[in-house]
């Protein structure tokens, strides 16, 4: 694949066959994502790649705690509730998606079925929980860096056929994530990542996401036209 065919045919997936993904495989997705670049070279990431029982307990206790009414334990800061346009493009992301899957509004029932998919990890194979040196803390650099290497990992699994989906639902409930995953108390994490074959016949996964434009975006000083 193209560059330009791996990011503009990327998309979030959020349904997966029931088909095992080979770990060299995954550890090939993964040395492509490392060459992101990061503040001077400090390459903070670490990698927990779960999948099998592990993962099947991460599930479980993640939905028995979501439902339990447990309260967010993620290990950054969420800031303040998003509002104006950042609210509405939230909103419209959510459409697209209850619209592809055929949930309506007053359904509350399927809503919360979907919320639980994302504490489920989207029954993915494989997720891959990101954490930095928890030496870095305090700074916004190592998130930064994450991100990075995650925007790298998602772009390389796509060239490779498999579909991810960056999951902030999935270590929602960071203890269980880190018990079972058996995160040492010297990483902090970041996020992690749902991954696997896409199943072409799940509607959310057709849904292609839109984006503001570059004028929106980009101001430019200092050219002559
Ligand atoms: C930091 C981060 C956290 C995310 N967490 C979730 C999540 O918890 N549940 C979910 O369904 N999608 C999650 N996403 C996926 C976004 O909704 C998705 O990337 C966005 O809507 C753009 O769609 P696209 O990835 O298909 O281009 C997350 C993405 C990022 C970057």
């Amino acid at each position: 694949m193209q560059f330009d065919d791996v990011v503009l045919g990327r998309r979030s997936i959020r349904g997966f066959l029931k088909k095992p993904v080979p770990k060299d495989l995954i550890r090939e997705v993964l040395a492509l994502a490392m060459r992101a670049p990061t503040s001077l070279n400090t390459q903070p990431w670490n990698f927990h790649v779960v999948g099998g029982a592990v993962l099947d307990r991460i599930r479980a206790g993640n939905v028995q705690r979501n439902l339990a009414g447990v309260p967010d334990s993620r290990e950054f800061r969420m800031g303040p509730p998003l509002g104006g346009v950042h609210r509405e493009r939230q909103i419209g992301i959510a459409k697209q998606l209850f619209a592809a899957m055929g949930i309506a509004r007053e359904d509350t029932a399927a809503r919360q079925d979907w919320v639980l998919r994302g504490f489920r990890q989207f029954d993915a194979p494989v997720s891959i929980v990101v954490t930095y040196d928890r030496a870095l803390q305090g700074s916004d650099i190592a998130p930064f860096d994450c991100g990075g290497v995650v925007n790298c990992l998602v772009n390389a699994a796509w060239s490779r056929g498999l579909g991810c989906v960056i999951n902030s639902q999935g270590i929602m409930q960071s203890p269980v994530v880190r018990a079972e995953a058996g995160i040492p108390d010297d990483q902090v994490i970041q996020t992690c990542v749902a991954m696997g074959w896409p199943d072409d016949s799940f509607p959310a996964n057709a849904v292609v996401s839109t984006r503001k434009s570059v004028d929106e975006a980009a101001v430019f000083r200092g050219f002559d036209d």
